[in-house]
C-alpha cells in the first residue's frame, strides 16, 4: 500500500470504531479526533486537531490527569465511571474511559490513545434489568397467592348464586347482587395478578398499531365525552407493522389512555403520537440510520406525576387512587419489557403540563 492509500485504510477504520477514539501526542497535542468522538463531545476533529488537550476539555479534570499519568508512568488507566457534555445541547454521555500509552521506535513514550465509550444504553439496560429482576419476584409472589384465592371465590360465587334462586325477600336478593358483583370484582384482579406471574405464550402477528390505538379510542369514546377530553392524533402513516401479541398490547394501551383519562377529571388534551424510533446511529459516513423500533407516546394535560411517585409506578398494587388497583403499569411493564423486549419510559411532559407515557416496541421481536 502506499503512504496515502495506508493513510485511507487507517482513516477508514477511525470513521468506523463506535467508540471515542483520541490521539495526544507526548506534548499532549492532539493528532487524532475520530466521528465518534466529535458526535459525543460536540467538537468537530477541525476544531481539535493540533490543539491540547487541555484546551479542548478545559473541565474534564479527570481525562487531563490520568492522560498525564499515562504519558508520565506508560501505565493504562481506566475508568469505567465517568461522563463528558456535549457542548451544544449539554446532553451528559455516561463513558467508560480507558486510556493507553504507545511508544516510539526508540520506546519512549510518544503519547497516549485515549477511548472513551458511550454506556448510555448499557446504563438504562441495567437499570431495567434491575427492575425487572424486582418485578419477577414480586409477580410470582402475587400470582402465587393469587391462585390460592380463586378458588374459594369460585366456591363463595357459586353459593351466593344458589340462595339468590332460594331467596323471595328483595331486599336480601340485592345483597346477594353485591356480593356476586363484588366477588367479580376480586376474581378479575386476581387474575390480573395471575397474569403478572406465569409467563404466556405470545400469540405475535404483525399488527397496525395505529388500528389497535383507533379501537381503544373507540371503547373510551363515552368517557373521553363525558369528560371534555380533547383527542389529538399525531401518527406517522410510514411507520411499518410490528409483529406483537395484539390482545396484550392492547391491554397496556388500554391502561395507559385508562390513566390519562383518570388524570384529567375536567377536561383537557390527550395527545396520541406515533414515529419510528433510532434506537441506534450509524454514525459512519454513508450508511443508513437504522429504524428498529416505533415510538408511541401518550401525553395528557392531567395533574402528572409527583417526583415520589415516579419510583414506583411498575410496582403492583402501587396507586394513588382510592378504587385504584395499581396493577395497570406492573402489567403493562411486563408485557412491554419482558413479553416483547420493548421499552417504556414514564415522566412529566417537557413542558410540565401533565404527564408523558412513551413506549418502544421493536418492529421485529
Ligand atoms: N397519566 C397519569 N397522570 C398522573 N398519574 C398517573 C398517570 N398514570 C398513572 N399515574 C399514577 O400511577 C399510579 C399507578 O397506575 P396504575 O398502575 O395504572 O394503577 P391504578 O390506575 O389502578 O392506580 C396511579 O395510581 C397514579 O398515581
Ligand atoms: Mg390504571
Amino acid at each position: 500500500m502506499t503512504p496515502n492509500h495506508l493513510k485511507t485504510y487507517y482513516e477508514n477504520i477511525l470513521t468506523s470504531i463506535q467508540d471515542g477514539i483520541i490521539v495526544v501526542s507526548n506534548d499532549y497535542a492532539i493528532t487524532t479526533f475520530n466521528p465518534a468522538i466529535e458526535e459525543m463531545s460536540g467538537i468537530s476533529s477541525s476544531q481539535a486537531i493540533g490543539k491540547s488537550l487541555e484546551a479542548v476539555f478545559p473541565g474534564e479534570a479527570r481525562i487531563l490527569e490520568l492522560t498525564g499519568k499515562t504519558i508520565n508512568n506508560g501505565i493504562t488507566y481506566s475508568d469505567s465511571d465517568f461522563q463528558i457534555m456535549r457542548k451544544w445541547d449539554r446532553k451528559i454521555f455516561p463513558i467508560s474511559l480507558i486510556i493507553s500509552p504507545f511508544s516510539d521506535k526508540e520506546g519512549n513514550i510518544a503519547g497516549a490513545v485515549l477511548v472513551l465509550r458511550d454506556m448510555t444504553r448499557t446504563k438504562e439496560l441495567e437499570e431495567n434489568l434491575r427492575k425487572a429482576d424486582r418485578l419477577a419476584s414480586l409477580g410470582t409472589l402475587a400470582a402465587g397467592m393469587a391462585h390460592e384465592i380463586k378458588n374459594p371465590l369460585g366456591g363463595l360465587r357459586g353459593a351466593a348464586q344458589l340462595l339468590r334462586e332460594e331467596i323471595n325477600n328483595v331486599k336480601y336478593i340485592e345483597y346477594l347482587n353485591v356480593i356476586i358483583r363484588e366477588v367479580d370484582r376480586v376474581n378479575s384482579i386476581v387474575e390480573n395478578l395471575l397474569h403478572l406471574g406465569s409467563p404466556k405464550q405470545l400469540k405475535l402477528k404483525p399488527v397496525n398499531i395505529h388500528k389497535v390505538l383507533e379501537d381503544i379510542l373507540l371503547l373510551e369514546k363515552i368517557s373521553l365525552n363525558e369528560r371534555n377530553i380533547h383527542v389529538i392524533q399525531i401518527y406517522d402513516p410510514s411507520i411499518p407493522f410490528v409483529t406483537i401479541d395484539e390482545g396484550q398490547i392492547n391491554q397496556v394501551f388500554l391502561n395507559i389512555i385508562r390513566n390519562a383519562i383518570e388524570a384529567m377529571p375536567d377536561g383537557g388534551k390527550l395527545t396520541l403520537i406515533t414515529k419510528i424510533f433510532y434506537d441506534y446511529i450509524v454514525i459512519k459516513e454513508n450508511s443508513r440510520r437504522e429504524a428498529n423500533m416505533i415510538l408511541i407516546e401518550i401525553k395528557d394535560t392531567g395533574m402528572g406525576f409527583h417526583d415520589d411517585v415516579l419510583p414506583h409506578l411498575f410496582t403492583p398494587f402501587f396507586s394513588t387512587k382510592s378504587k385504584g388497583t395499581g396493577l395497570g403499569l406492573a402489567i403493562s411493564h411486563k408485557i412491554i419489557v419482558e413479553e416483547h423486549k420493548g421499552r417504556i419510559k414514564i415522566d412529566n411532559r417537557a413542558d410540565g403540563k401533565g404527564g408523558m407515557v412513551q413506549v418502544f416496541l421493536p418492529v421485529a421481536p
